[in-house]
């Protein structure tokens, strides 16, 4: 924290720095020339259509859209995030995927959601592009972490403003999201981290873009992760971006969503 700037022309500094360094990194495709392609058996078909498919191309952004807001029916401040009581070598030490979960305490979830998506500056020409703890595509930060409570509730993390935003849901899709998540592994007590991406915001900087925004989600879980472990908190990753389910939780969504990822976070169950 005491790194941050903190006066305005501090952040101007900072933001003239910042702009105008965001590219897309395009797949490689020197691994294997023409003359390599044809003298490799491959019975799945063409090498380059995988390569194509996957490749995003960066568009020049004149016609950009504004980034759109979860459609939330009531907002909760969250409580300032604590102090990090650990060192960086201890959290890298402690991160394990979690085997045991209690309900998270709202202060310990607060404080793991500032340290994972709150927004600490906006780029003074593109106010879509924002900076935040964790690195996005574009600083564009397309993840919204929606969060599914062991008693049925569903919330938003409102990352401008530091508050959970309540959601209205399709109940369905929304059980079978926390079908899914409880067959990948069973934790009845913690909560249900969602990632839902941005299509349409995403979509005004890059075609192509769905395997550079499973990228980004991926990311951000991982960030998510060694956040909860300097916290002392319970967190694993699961093997399903929530697709098809996911993108059908959240009732009258203002933008194309992607599914990008499911987590359980809680706090760690201590055994004495
Ligand atoms: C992309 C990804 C998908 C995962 N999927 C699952 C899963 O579906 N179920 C599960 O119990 N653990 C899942 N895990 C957790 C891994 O099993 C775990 O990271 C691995 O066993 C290593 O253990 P560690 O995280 O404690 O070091 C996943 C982890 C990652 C990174």
């Amino acid at each position: 924290m005491s790194r941050l700037p903190r006066f305005a022309d501090e952040w101007l500094y900072h933001l003239r720095f910042w702009r105008g360094l965001i590219h897309v990194t395009f797949r490689n495709t020197h691994a294997v020339d023409a003359g390599g392609v044809t003298s490799i058996e491959n019975p799945c078909g063409s090498w380059d259509m995988t390569i194509t498919d996957e490749e995003a191309i960066r568009l020049d952004g004149s016609a950009r859209t504004k980034r759109l807001p979860l459609p939330v029916i009531h907002k909760t401040p969250l409580p300032r995030p604590s102090s990090i009581p650990t060192s960086f070598l201890l959290a890298l030490a402690e991160r394990r995927s979690a085997e045991h979960f209690v309900p998270i305490p709202s202060g310990d979830l607060a404080t793991w959601l500032y340290y994972c998506a709150s927004v600490q500056s906006v780029h003074s020409d593109d106010p879509n592009r924002q900076r935040r703890f964790v690195a996005s595509i574009g600083a564009l930060h397309p993840a919204h972490i929606i969060l599914g409570s062991p008693n049925g509730k569903w919330s938003a993390y409102l990352s401008e403003e530091h508050a959970l935003g309540d959601l209205i849901v399709n109940a369905e899709a929304a059980l079978q999201v926390r079908a899914k998540a409880m067959q990948l592994f069973g934790s009845s007590e913690a909560t249900l981290v969602a990632l839902i991406s941005d299509r349409d915001l995403v979509g005004n900087y890059y075609a192509n873009a769905s395997a550079l925004m499973l990228r980004d989600a991926s990311i951000l879980l991982g960030h998510a992760a060694l956040v909860a472990a300097a916290l002392g908190l319970a967190f694993r990753i699961l093997g399903s971006s929530g697709t098809p389910s996911l993108e059908n939780v959240v009732s009258n969504l203002p933008f194309q969503p992607m599914a990008t990822g499911l987590a359980w976070i809680g706090k760690r169950e201590e055994f004495t």
